[in-house]
């Protein structure tokens, strides 16, 4: 597996064998002269822009050419996208004297058209008309690129791509395949604006392969966290990496946690294990800073949840957060898409039972009394059995 890192920068993935398999072949029949789509589609912190990454790899030691952008989520000009995966890199006016000038290749005459129209909106929004000559110029970039050999395009994040590089996209997926190229996008569940649904919808018509990435299996997450600290992993540290579901960011989150807190220590033979929980403060504000993109509104409501327990049923939230059951369920249809909870029959349970925790520890003591004080009403009212009532009066005090 290791095949598909790069050796001294990259660590091996792991638990990611079949996804990867199917990436080498789709990248193989690109070399052999067809096009191909494929959408990678995951939740945060999944793996994507690592696959993302192995297989730009790969395609490097296949010979194609690789070319690839992220987008990002601060607001960019139009084309931001494309013209960072498609465009020579220029120099950026008042840079060059901190950084000396970057080395570009040079630029087709295409290239050159579209660098000049990017430049001449720069500062003023561009004229219908100039727009749509952009726009033809990058589908038509997309489209000969082949010509000169196979080669791989990846623009990561999708879900945060411009509006008008989506536009190109939109136009190119009517058109069918792109020959000689493999287009992969990675992409989150949520947030998904009506202009990426239809660029997904159109690809679809066309054929592209969905992928979609789920989390690592249980032996992966032991494996992972094993190689992160070099050795066997002791039950205590292995009880807690349970609790990321499997999400790699969230255990890579967990074991530096430990690390930077002092908290692992060798544990015979040859093992190490967590020693004092020093770490969980520190990982709890992670995690939920890390929960930042689902909006406040969705992590408000969540944090609410979270007093109810790792599953809960949505009637009883409404109760405890005082808000009509339609409105928690609209709140919460985000969560369900962007993996942070699922449905199970006529209840939602956390899907990383670290996310909850830190929701929990993070609502202020007071609060959390009150909310307690509300949960164990509303379960009593509900006809929950009198312990679990009692569980919620305990912590009212
Ligand atoms: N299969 C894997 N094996 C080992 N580490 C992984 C794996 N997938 C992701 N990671 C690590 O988890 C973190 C999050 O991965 P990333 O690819 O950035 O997720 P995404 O792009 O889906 O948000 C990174 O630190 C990455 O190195
Ligand atoms: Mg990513």
């Amino acid at each position: 597996m290791s095949a598909h890192g790069e050796p001294g920068r990259d660590r091996p993935l792991v638990g990611r064998g079949p996804e990867l398999d199917d990436l080498d072949d789709a990248l193989s029949s690109v070399s052999a002269g067809s096009g191909s789509i494929m959408l990678l589609e995951g939740e945060a912190g999944v793996g994507k822009s690592s696959i993302a990454h192995a297989v730009r790899t790969t395609a490097h030691l296949l010979g194609l050419e690789v070319r690839s952008a992220s987008a990002s989520a601060v607001p960019r000009r139009p084309f931001a996208l494309l013209a960072d995966a498609l465009l020579p890199a220029r120099p950026v006016p008042g840079a060059e004297d901190a950084l000396g000038p970057v080395p570009s290749r040079a630029a087709s005459p295409v290239e050159e058209e579209l660098a000049a129209l990017l430049d001449g909106a720069r500062d003023t929004p561009a004229a219908p008309a100039v727009v749509a000559r952009t726009e033809e110029l990058f589908t038509a970039l997309v489209r000969r690129r082949g010509d000169s050999g196979p080669w791989l395009l990846v623009l990561d994040d999708l879900h945060l791509a411009d509006e008008a590089s989506l536009a190109v996209l939109y136009r190119l997926a009517r058109e069918g395949a792109v020959e000689r190229a493999l287009l992969l996008a990675t992409m989150r569940p949520v947030p998904r604006g009506a202009e990426l649904a239809t660029v997904v919808a159109a690809w679809t018509r066309a054929g592209a392969r969905y992928v979609e990435l789920r989390p690592l299996a249980p032996t992966a997450v032991v494996e992972l966290a094993e190689s992160r600290v070099g050795a066997p992993v002791g039950p205590a540290l292995r009880g807690a990496l349970a609790t990321t579901g499997g999400n790699p960011r969230f255990v890579a989150d967990l074991v530096q946690a430990v690390q930077d807190a002092g908290a692992l220590v060798p544990m015979p033979p040859g093992g190490v294990d967590v020693a004092h929980d020093g770490w969980v403060g520190p990982l709890d504000a992670l995690v939920v800073a890390r929960l930042d993109y689902l909006g406040a509104d969705v992590t408000a409501l969540l944090a609410r949840a979270s007093v109810l327990g790792s599953s809960f049923v949505v009637g009883d939230l409404a109760e405890l957060a005082e808000l009509p059951v339609a409105h928690c369920w609209r709140v919460l249809r985000h969560a369900l898409a962007a993996g942070v909870v699922h449905a199970r029959g006529d209840r939602l349970a956390f899907r990383h039972d670290l996310v909850r925790t830190a929701l929990y520890a993070g609502l202020d003591p007071a609060g959390r009394r009150d909310l307690h004080a509300r949960a164990a009403r509303a379960l009593q009212e509900a006809g929950a059995p009198p312990a679990v009532v009692e569980r919620h009066l305990h912590r009212t005090v």
